[in-house]
């Protein structure tokens, strides 16, 4: 049996929709856990080593310098901006653990930067690089329903170099309830301001969202949190449009005009 078939039948034995496990999460030993809850625990208060500006549905002169989390939600704050996992509109008792660390680790940088790139090819990379990443992760995470049931596993990297900040959300399991509440909204909750790729119908949890992805990973979706993204890079064609031609002149003639040297 050829290499290929054996391949393609491992591939239809394993079940043919790869998905994500709890290895795929970004995970850095050494990142700084800011806050840790179990349940219907929270945390306020917490003081980002950056601050954050441009977010989208906020006056652009927001400052967003402190964070706090619930159950399955990241509030940053002044004003109050959340970034839902999963939640209920109405008062519901957690179980689950939900944890907020932040990292400023080289590697998992160019992992977003790349994660970040997949889904906008264009934009400068450069300009877009993060400086930090605020690591939201939910394990098993579902609201009181009566019984135990297999909870929400999901990790929101929040990637940001204070300027331009972009979602990377990886999607192990979803605990799939219509009633749960994702995507960004103010304050008010009713007002979503960035609805999720995977949220189904202004913003529960799709219970597909394992499987799909807005980019080329099931599970896996990049999101755009900046009010305006930044200007496209700058054209060089021009610039290489002349070292093309200085370098056809010289091999055809040898000589050049003296503006070439800068080519040569
Ligand atoms: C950065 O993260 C990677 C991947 O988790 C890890 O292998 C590496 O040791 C980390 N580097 C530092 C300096 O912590
Ligand atoms: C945001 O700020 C810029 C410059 O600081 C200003 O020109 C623009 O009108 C502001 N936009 C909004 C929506 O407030």
């Amino acid at each position: 049996m050829s290499v290929f078939l054996k391949l393609f039948l491992i591939f239809c034995i394993s079940g043919s929709s790869f998905s994500l496990d709890r290895d795929d999460f970004y995970q850095d030993p050494s990142a700084t856990t800011l806050a840790a809850v179990s349940d219907d625990g929270s945390a306020s208060g917490l003081s980002l080593p950056l601050t954050i500006t441009n977010i989208k549905g906020l006056p652009n002169d927001s400052v967003l310098a402190e964070a706090a989390i619930r159950p399955g939600l990241l509030s940053l704050s002044p004003p109050t901006y959340n970034i839902g996992l999963q939640r209920r509109p109405t008062f519901t008792t957690f179980y689950g653990r939900s944890t907020l660390k932040i990292s400023e680790n080289v590697s998992l940088r160019n992992r977003a930067l790349n994660d970040i790139k997949a889904k906008f090819p264009a934009l400068n990379k450069d300009t877009i690089y993060p400086t930090h990443l605020l690591l939201f992760e939910v394990d098993n995470l579902f609201p009181h329903v009566g019984t135990i049931v297999a909870g929400t596993i999901a990790q929101l990297v929040l990637a940001t170099n204070g300027r331009y900040t972009f979602g990377i959300v990886l999607i192990v399991r979803v605990y799939f309830d219509s009633l749960s509440y994702t995507g960004s909204y103010n304050d008010d909750y009713s007002q979503l301001l960035v609805e999720y790729p995977f949220a189904a119908n202004g913003g529960y949890l799709s219970s597909s969202a394992a499987t799909e992805s807005n980019v080329d990973t099931p599970g896996k979706y990049i999101i755009d949190f900046n009010d305006a993204l930044p200007p496209p890079p700058v054209c060089q064609c021009k610039k290489r449009l002349e070292a093309l031609a200085c370098h056809t002149m010289k091999q055809m003639s040898g000589n050049i005009p003296s503006f070439c040297s800068q080519y040569m």
